[in-house]
């Protein structure tokens, strides 16, 4: 049993004269065993500090955190049973252990020879892998043992696109066949949304949503989730609801909403590019521009009274040409709504 449950976790980092960080406010995710859970959010949301707490690199500021149902906090890193791979960490076959984890170090040019082996032999105390340093990674597949929880922190960021994408399939594979429980962070919602189970996205130090992939494209809870999710990023227009069905986007331009928000509530829609269509019932617009791409192309179009320009997925067949006029309409039941003062998604 290698579920993994933090309860009510948290870190404050302290430090002598400097203003006390809160990076981690209270996550609470069960993960099952051998779940895929992407944790995903912007640069500095405390999913680094979150794994290293699991780990053990991190001292927990309070909360819980347990593997198959037994709190592993009073446990050193050592002693708990987990497999860790850091950021631009890749393995050299040719080189062994001790210098693949220097490589990494070397390879930043802030530290000498001697001060590399120090923080080697540190690490992999920390680890726990002080026995297989001179082994290389080649031999070492059936000697280190087997961990109850994989954490992965960014391990695709180094590579290139097309390596990445390769190296996406690998590591989906090798989760599913070991079944290990596993945690991998990433910035990139592509990669949360193509490879985890379920999805836990983050912002400053809190969880936002937590759900598979489909939940969290599909019902994003509010406009940072949704904003952050998407590429081409999903459309967000600030309007006024008519009290009947509907929300003026401007003069001109009144969408209807299933949601019925009260008259004069201010309302932000959210429409991601691919729920809309050219269509000669729709609302005019003018083409900006036009990128015609292999499985589908990208319209820039500028509606009449709305500031900013809306982004459509086209067909592939579709050619455009600027100043173009042309017609389209949304699919009501893929119009997200949000309050516009606290972002929040109406139901
Ligand atoms: N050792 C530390 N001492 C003080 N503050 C820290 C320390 N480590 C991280 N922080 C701060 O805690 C917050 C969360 O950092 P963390 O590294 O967990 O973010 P992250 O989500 O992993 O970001 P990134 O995507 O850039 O790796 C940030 O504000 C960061 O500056
Ligand atoms: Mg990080």
């Amino acid at each position: 049993m290698t579920e993994l449950t933090l309860r009510a976790l948290r870190k404050t980092y302290t430090g002598r004269g400097r203003a006390a960080v809160e990076a981690v406010r209270s996550i609470d995710i069960e993960l099952r065993s051998g779940e895929l859970l992407g944790l995903l959010g912007p640069s500095g949301c405390g999913k680094s500090t979150t794994l290293r707490m699991i780990a053990g690199l991190e001292s927990v500021t309070d909360g819980d955190i347990l593997i198959g149902g037994s709190s592993v906090v009073p446990l050193t890193a050592q002693q708990r049973n987990i497999g860790v791979a850091f950021e631009n960490y890749a393995l050299y076959p040719p080189l062994t252990v001790a210098e693949n984890l220097g490589f990494g170090l070397s390879a930043r040019r802030r530290y000498g020879r001697a001060e590399i082996r120090r923080r080697v032999a540190d690490m992999a105390e920390r680890i726990g892998i002080t026995d297989i340093l001179d082994a290389r990674p080649a031999g070492l597949s059936s000697g280190i043992r087997t961990p109850d929880v994989l954490l992965l922190d960014e391990p695709l960021s180094h590579l290139d696109a097309a390596q990445r994408d390769t190296t996406r399939r690998e590591l989906k594979r090798i989760q599913r066949d070991s079944g290990h429980t596993t945690i991998l962070v990433t910035h990139d919602q592509e990669e949360a949304l193509s490879l985890a189970d379920r999805i836990a996205v983050m912002r400053d130090g809190e969880i936002q949503q937590l759900g598979t992939p489909e939940e969290i494209y599909d019902a994003p809870v509010n406009l940072f989730v949704a904003d952050f999710v998407g590429e081409p990023a999903i459309n967000l227009l600030p309007g006024t609801a008519d009290g009947a069905g509907g929300v003026r986007l401007s003069d001109s331009v009144r969408v209807p909403v299933p949601q019925r928000p009260a008259a004069g509530r201010a309302v932000v829609l959210g429409i991601r590019p691919e729920d809309l269509r050219l269509d000669d019932t729709g609302v005019r617009a003018r083409v900006a521009a036009h990128e015609p791409l292999l499985e589908s192309g990208i319209a820039t179009l500028s509606l009449d009274g709305l500031t900013k320009p809306l982004v459509v997925a086209t067909g592939p067949e579709v050619r455009l040409d600027r100043d173009d006029t042309v017609r389209i309409t949304a699919d009501p039941r893929h119009i997200h709504v949000f309050d516009a003062r606290t972002g929040d998604a109406l139901r």
